[in-house]
């Protein structure tokens, strides 16, 4: 059935688990996360990016829509959300096309002006019924750019300043920049451990992880023992979807009907789901 995305993530952050977010393209996408959480039998989040309705012809509706009628009719509790949101004008369709949450991401602006940009986007979310993501630090690796170096400007949530933020904007979760990046293709982040425990012991929102494609395992699965209750996944999805074709239309040279690949593609997104699963749900 449809669910909130703030009640998966309360519900998970209780247990000291999180949920998993994932972000769908394609028809594909979104029917391979939902039988890999029913697989699982975990509740999950369905999450359309910015990027990926710019993709869609910047037409929000024909996938919300599809992705509405998946989770109507899952097994477990989906929840629709929608993700590194910077224009006003996508931020006003959400409510409408039945997202219970937004990420709203100025992060790449200087802190008060990311400060303040999320609290008028949060008032006006929150006034929809919306609840409400944003971040402080830069999660690198956005829009194609290279990961920021750890040393640099904004690479890291500062504790006191996260704080602040927090409480001044009223939002109800944080994603937090500790070391992991967008849209890495080998599993080599590092995470920055003791800051998210700062972060944690210093914050009364949930932490959101974002790039957690490049996150290995046992990382992940400290990560969320540590405090994050939400995790971010896209770049995976893609990688398991893209190779699954990639050897299937090398074996078949002559194959022409979309879905003789189209079928193995998204087997493989969602056996990838289901795993990814297994390690945030699991016991440490
Ligand atoms: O918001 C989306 C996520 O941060 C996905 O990142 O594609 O690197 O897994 P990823
Ligand atoms: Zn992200």
């Amino acid at each position: 059935p449809l669910a909130q995305t703030g009640t998966l993530v309360a519900e998970a952050a209780a247990k000291r688990r999180a949920v998993a977010a994932f972000n769908i393209i394609t028809l594909e996408h979104a029917e391979a996360v939902v039988a890999g959480a029913e697989a699982a039998e975990s509740p999950v989040v369905l999450q359309i990016s910015e990027n990926a309705v710019t993709y869609r012809y910047g037409r929000i509706l024909p996938l919300a829509r599809a992705a509405l009628a998946l989770a109507e009719a899952a097994k477990v509790p989906v929840a629709l959300h929608l993700d590194h949101v910077k224009q006003d004008a996508l931020l006003r369709q959400a409510a409408d096309a039945g997202f219970s949450s937004v990420m709203y991401d100025a992060s790449h602006l200087p802190y008060h002006r990311n400060l303040t940009a999320t609290r008028a986007a949060a008032d006006w979310a929150h006034s929809q019924g919306l609840w409400v993501e944003a971040e402080l630090g830069q999660v690198g690796g956005k829009d194609g750019k290279p990961p920021l170096d750890a040393h640099a400007p904004g690479a890291r949530t500062g504790p006191e300043e996260a704080c602040q933020f927090t409480a001044e904007t009223g939002i109800d979760a944080l994603a937090v920049a500790i070391g992991s990046s967008h849209a890495m293709t080998s599993r080599t982040a590092a995470l920055d451990h003791a800051l998210l425990t700062r972060l944690d012991e210093a914050l009364r929102v949930p932490l959101v992880l974002h790039g957690s494609s490049g996150v290995p395992d046992d990382e992940l699965a400290r990560a969320v023992s540590g405090g994050i209750a939400k995790v971010n996944i896209g770049t995976a999805l893609n990688i398991a979807m893209t190779n699954a074709i990639r050897a299937y239309l090398a074996d078949h040279p002559k194959a022409v009907d979309t879905r003789s690949y189209l079928t193995v593609g998204r087997q493989a997104m969602a056996t990838t789901a289901t795993r990814l699963m297994g390690v945030l749900n699991a016991d440490v």
